[in-house]
């Protein structure tokens, strides 16, 4: 066990998770249980650690909130600490006021920081650590578009919560014979409507690594009328587009790291099915932030919590600048420096895609 270590502090980033709460109580319990760390938490993400918003953490600050979603400790996903906006002589400009958060650190004797963040949450992770914080990122988003694991927690719960949305659009569907569009998240990657899409026995599936032909979506919608299924269940990756069209953005928000939001994309479609599709009612559905709120469900608690016990095990063991990752069924980790900017898109070509194929779900192409 490493004598160094006595402080350790967590913080949250980014857009919120299901599971964040569950690995800040693993955390903070493994912590304390285990190694006899004293535990706090920076509040609201890097805006935090910048404005010393530092609060302990205790076995009963974090206690009944391993199924809950959110982050107790808030989050931000604007605060970039290398190119922060402060008021300087009555204007606003950007400047790098990361050594007043290393100094914060030191001030109030924190030894490590435990950073749970998707990949712009983790970019300043890797630059705190380059600047000599003894850091160890923990991989959070509900896209599970990370190269470096190959389930990122949060993910779970939001195909339960799509694919649950998708049962309940089916009765309905069915009742009206109605086409029902389900628009769900995902940023650039199709994972969350593939997997709730098989899940949720859509007949299509549409994702940005498979630009769809609308004609083709039609050409399903009409096979199923000749088998005598009137209606239909189309789910839709935000990020997908056509064949010939572009990815449809619903706003921009400024001074995120990534200010692009997608959304849209099913009213989008929508419009183009009304055009051919005279016989039945086409309906959209956006499940948005829902897909992020309520309870993590149990493999995300699980995951969550394997993944916390993992980054305090690593402070413990001084691998410092590396991030808690799943391969296969073990828990591992990688350098940070390996895995900032390195996404996973769904492989067209994949087993998931083929087998959906092979049950006969269409993909637009
Ligand atoms: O990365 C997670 C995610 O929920 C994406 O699926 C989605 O595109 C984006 O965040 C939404 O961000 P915000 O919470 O800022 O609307």
């Amino acid at each position: 066990m490493s004598r160094k270590i006595k402080r350790i502090a967590l913080l949250t980033g980014g857009g919120d998770c299901p599971g964040l709460n569950a690995v800040i109580r693993a955390v903070t319990r493994a912590a304390i249980l285990q190694y006899g760390y004293e535990v706090f938490g920076y509040r609201f993400g890097y805006k935090g650690l910048y404005n010393n918003d530092i609060i302990p953490l205790t076995l009963e600050t974090v206690s009944g909130i391993l199924h809950k979603g959110g982050t107790i400790l808030y989050s931000s996903n604007k605060d970039n600490l290398f190119n922060y906006l402060i008021e300087e002589n009555g204007s606003m400009v950007k400047r790098d006021v990361s050594d007043v958060a290393i100094e914060n650190m030191r001030k109030e004797g924190i030894d490590a920081l435990v950073v749970i963040g998707g990949d712009g949450t983790l970019t300043s992770a890797r630059d705190f650590y380059r600047k000599g914080v003894n850091v160890i990122g923990v991989p959070k988003t509900i896209d599970n578009d990370l190269a470096a694991t190959d389930v990122t927690f949060g993910f779970n719960t939001a195909i339960d919560v799509a694919t649950d949305a998708l049962d309940r659009l089916h009765t309905t569907a069915e009742s009206h014979h109605r086409i029902m569009i389900l628009e769900v998240m995902g940023r650039n990657a199709g994972w969350i409507a593939l997997e709730s899409g098989i899940a949720g026995s859509a007949d299509v599936i549409l994702i940005p690594e498979i630009p769809y032909d609308i004609n083709k979506v039609v050409e399903k919608i009409r096979e199923r009328e000749s088998h005598g299924r009137l209606f239909s269940i189309i789910v839709v990756a935000e990020g997908a587009k056509s064949i010939n069209g572009d990815i449809v953005i619903s706003k921009i928000v400024e001074d995120s790291p990534d200010p692009i939001r997608l959304g849209g994309i099913a009213n989008k479609l929508e419009l183009e099915l009304e055009k051919v599709i005279k016989e039945h009612e086409i309906r959209s559905t956006v499940l948005g932030h829902v897909q992020r709120g309520g309870n993590t469900c149990t493999y995300d608690r699980i995951l969550s919590t394997r993944y916390g016990v993992r980054a305090v095990e690593l402070i413990d063991e001084g691998k410092f600048g590396s991030m808690v990752s799943l391969k296969g069924d073990t828990i591992s980790y990688e350098p940070l420096e390996n895995v900032i900017g390195k996404t996973k898109d769904v492989d067209p070509d994949g087993e998931l895609v083929s087998i959906a194929k092979k049950i006969g779900i269409s993909f637009g192409d």
